[in-house]
Order: structure tokens, then C-alpha cells, then sequence
């Protein structure tokens, strides 16, 4: 195991050097907006994220540099803040990159299990930071980061209805015991499903486009009155990425233009937008029981959902390219019909990878929540954001499970979430 965890730190690592090298001096602290970082700050805040919490947390070494908490910590410095820090140079915050990794490397043979946790904790933590440095070069238009790739399976074709999934006692959440997991998705707890029916796939960029045509976004009626003021206050009247262009619509991917891809699910729109759709469509969002119960559940005795649950919607076994678009192979969506192989027991399909899922679901604490010691990781956000589930072209793999809980505000755009929608 800490050969493994050695080759996730290796493997994060060279993904954030090879988005680094991507930065110009224009872009390396960038403009000040609310959804972003400025690169140069999010890198050094990776690099001190896993020094904080291997080498000085559990390695108990002193910091290595003076100034590293005053420049860093994302808790104490607040986010309009981050672009006037004297921040060290690009070619300084990779030394420092080098340095806090090659340290790790050299301590991590003789470390106990229980600090094992902290290393996987800042692989992840650096995962979920070169996914949202990602967000941020599509949301500035710069072009894609030179990530590695890989041969992506981008089959194409719809995977069309709803699958029938039962209903019964669901133990939603993560079971103790097991691997690491976040202290949001503690622990798996009954939750009464009652039978739904829910999409096989993620809503297409051509059912959305219908919606658009259908006056969707002028239509008070198919909004909540939380999601009218969103809409209004951002002017909104399509997808934040779409331009209408002879009498089509072109989608902004990267600093590219393209044609609207009917096959592919809708991407960078927010929940209220996706709520929205689906009022308009006569749908719901899933409950993230429900999501779970679609991706995690078996059929069991007497019709009714089974005990057992899945690691992930194919089984137990880890992702593998034809299960699951993950792992930034490539960074756009691929259509919603491609991972036959990852289907779930009730055939739902892409539940994993491709693009995150809006629920209907608060990002509420599960019974019993304690926070674990990066106390700030979910507490904070209980109650002001959404649940989505299932990851996206840019997650690793590594990191995914089916009891994930991503989160952001039902405003935000920027992260590569779609939807699918539930039979009312
Ligand atoms: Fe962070």
C-alpha cells in the first residue's frame, strides 16, 4: 500500500507541475473573481496543504518555511486576499513543491498506518485542486492545461428511459471499516426509498438546447423563486459557455468555439438551471439517496432494494477506462450512450465520470457527523450548498467511490456538472 501511495503522490504531483508549466506571466495570478484562485497561490497552497499535514501534522518536522501559514492557509486568508500576498515566484513555489514532496517520499516507509490517512488525505485534496485549477482555465478561456493523455473511449450514442430501481431500506453513506473516506459520507445509515425511475443517462446538450428554444430561461413559471433572482441577477438566457451562432447555438470549450455535440450530456449549468429543466420537462432531480441507491444498490429479495452495496455502479472492482470517463484521458464530456461496462445493476449509465451530477439534496451532515481533523473540509458548508455525485472527465479515479459527495452553491457554473432527472 505505500508503494501505491507513493505512485498517487508521484502522480498528482507531475499533473500539477505539468499545469504549472501551462502559466504564463498573465495568467499566472489572473483576475480576481469569486470561482477562481489565482494559480500561482493554489499551487503553493497544495505544496503547504501536504506539508501541513504530513510533515508537520503527523510527521511532527517543523515548517519549512517561516512565511508558509501567512501565504497558504486557505481557512485564515480570505479568498479577495489571495491576489495581493507576496507570493514567491513560480520557479520558488515548485522548489517548494519539490521539496515538500521529496520529504514525503523519504518518510513515508517508516510511517504508521494511522498516518498513512494524512498522505491520502493530500493526494486528494491536491486532486480535487488540479480539477478546480482545470475549472479555471475553462472558465478564462485559456486553453487546455497540457495534462497527460490518454486513450479515452468515446463511443458514441444515447442510452435512453429510465431505469426502474426498487424501493426498500437503503443504507445511504459510506460503511466504517473500509477505506478512507471523507467524514461527510459517514457512515451508511437507513433511508426509506420508496421505488423511482430515473434517467439512464445524463441529460444531452440537445434536450437542453430545447429547453433554451422552448423559452426556458424566460419562463418564470419553470423556476423556483430563488432560481428567478439568480436569473435575473445574472442576466442569464442560456448556458454560460453556449452563443448563438446561425441560428444554432456553439459552446465555448476552452478558448475554442465548437458546435453543440447533440450526444453529449449538458455541461456548466447550475442547479437552478438544471431545476429549472426540470420543471420545464415534467422531471425531478434525484435525491442523493436516490443517486446512490442507483449507483450503490443491487436487487434484492421480494423486490425490494438488497443490503449489499457496490464500491462503485459495475461492481467492486477499481475503474478501468472502459467503466468510467475519469482520470483527465481527455477534458471534454464524451456521449451520454459510451461506458456500456459501467452500467449500474438497474442500467443506469455514467453514474461515475463524465460530468458531476446536480441533486436535489442540501449538503446536510449524515446522523452522528463529526468532523475529522481537517475539521474544515465539509462543516463549514452544511446547509448553503447542493450534494452532486459521481465525478467527471477531470476526477481521478482515485478518488471516486459511490458514497461521494461533492458540493458547491446552486449558483455556481463553472465546475463540469450536468444532471439527470427522475420520473415525478
Ligand atoms: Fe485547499
Amino acid at each position: 500500500m505505500p508503494e501505491l501511495l507513493a505512485s498517487w503522490i508521484r502522480d498528482a504531483r507531475r499533473r500539477t507541475e505539468a499545469l504549472a508549466a501551462a502559466l504564463t506571466p498573465e495568467t499566472l495570478l489572473g483576475p480576481r473573481l469569486a470561482i477562481v484562485n489565482p494559480p500561482l497561490w493554489e499551487l503553493g497552497h497544495v505544496g503547504w496543504f501536504q506539508e501541513k499535514w504530513v510533515l508537520r501534522h503527523a510527521g511532527g518536522r517543523p515548517p519549512l518555511r517561516a512565511d508558509g501559514d501567512a501565504l497558504y492557509d486557505s481557512i485564515a486568508i480570505p479568498h479577495d486576499a489571495r491576489w495581493s500576498l507576496p507570493l514567491p515566484s513560480l520557479a520558488e513555489t515548485l522548489a517548494y513543491l519539490a521539496e515538500v514532496e521529496n520529504r514525503v517520499h523519504r518518510w513515508l516507509p517508516g510511517a504508521a498506518e494511522r498516518d498513512l490517512y494524512f498522505a491520502r488525505l493530500a493526494v486528494f485534496h491536491e486532486d480535487m485542486h488540479l480539477e478546480a485549477m482545470a475549472f479555471t482555465f475553462q472558465t478564462l478561456g485559456y486553453p487546455a492545461p497540457p495534462l497527460p493523455r490518454a486513450p479515452a473511449n468515446e463511443e458514441g450514442g444515447l442510452a435512453s428511459g429510465d431505469a426502474e430501481v426498487p424501493g426498500g431500506t437503503f443504507l445511504l453513506g459510506a460503511a466504517p471499516g473500509g477505506e478512507f473516506v471523507f467524514d461527510n459520507e459517514k457512515w451508511a445509515h437507513p433511508v426509506e426509498l420508496e421505488p423511482f425511475r430515473i434517467a439512464r443517462a445524463p441529460v444531452t446538450q440537445a434536450a437542453f438546447a430545447e429547453f433554451v428554444a422552448d423559452a426556458g430561461y424566460r419562463r418564470r413559471e419553470l423556476w423556483s423563486p430563488e432560481g428567478w433572482r439568480w436569473r435575473e441577477a445574472a442576466g442569464a438566457a442560456h448556458p454560460v459557455y453556449w452563443r448563438s451562432e446561425g441560428g444554432g447555438w456553439l459552446r465555448r470549450d476552452f478558448e475554442r468555439w465548437v458546435a453543440l455535440e447533440p450526444d453529449r450530456p449538458v455541461v456548466n449549468v447550475c442547479w437552478h438551471e438544471a431545476d429549472a429543466f426540470c420543471r420545464w420537462a415534467g422531471r425531478r432531480l434525484p435525491s442523493e439517496g436516490e443517486w446512490e441507491a442507483a449507483a450503490a444498490g443491487e436487487p434484492g429479495a421480494g423486490g425490494r432494494l438488497a443490503r449489499r452495496k457496490r464500491r462503485f455502479p459495475w461492481g467492486d472492482g477499481e475503474a478501468t477506462p472502459a467503466h468510467a470517463q475519469l482520470d483527465a484521458r481527455i477534458l471534454h464530456a464524451v456521449p451520454v450512450g459510451a461506458h456500456a461496462a459501467g452500467d449500474g445493476a438497474f442500467g443506469c449509465r455514467q453514474l461515475l465520470g463524465n460530468v458531476w451530477e446536480w441533486t436535489a439534496s442540501d449538503f446536510l451532515p449524515y446522523p452522528g457527523f463529526e468532523p475529522d481533523p481537517y475539521r474544515e473540509y465539509s462543516q463549514p458548508w452544511f446547509g448553503t450548498h447542493k450534494v452532486l455525485r459521481g465525478g467527471s472527465f477531470a476526477t481521478p479515479a482515485r478518488l471516486l467511490r459511490s458514497t461521494w459527495r461533492n458540493f458547491y452553491t446552486p449558483d455556481r457554473r463553472d465546475p463540469w456538472a450536468g444532471f439527470r432527472t427522475c420520473a415525478p
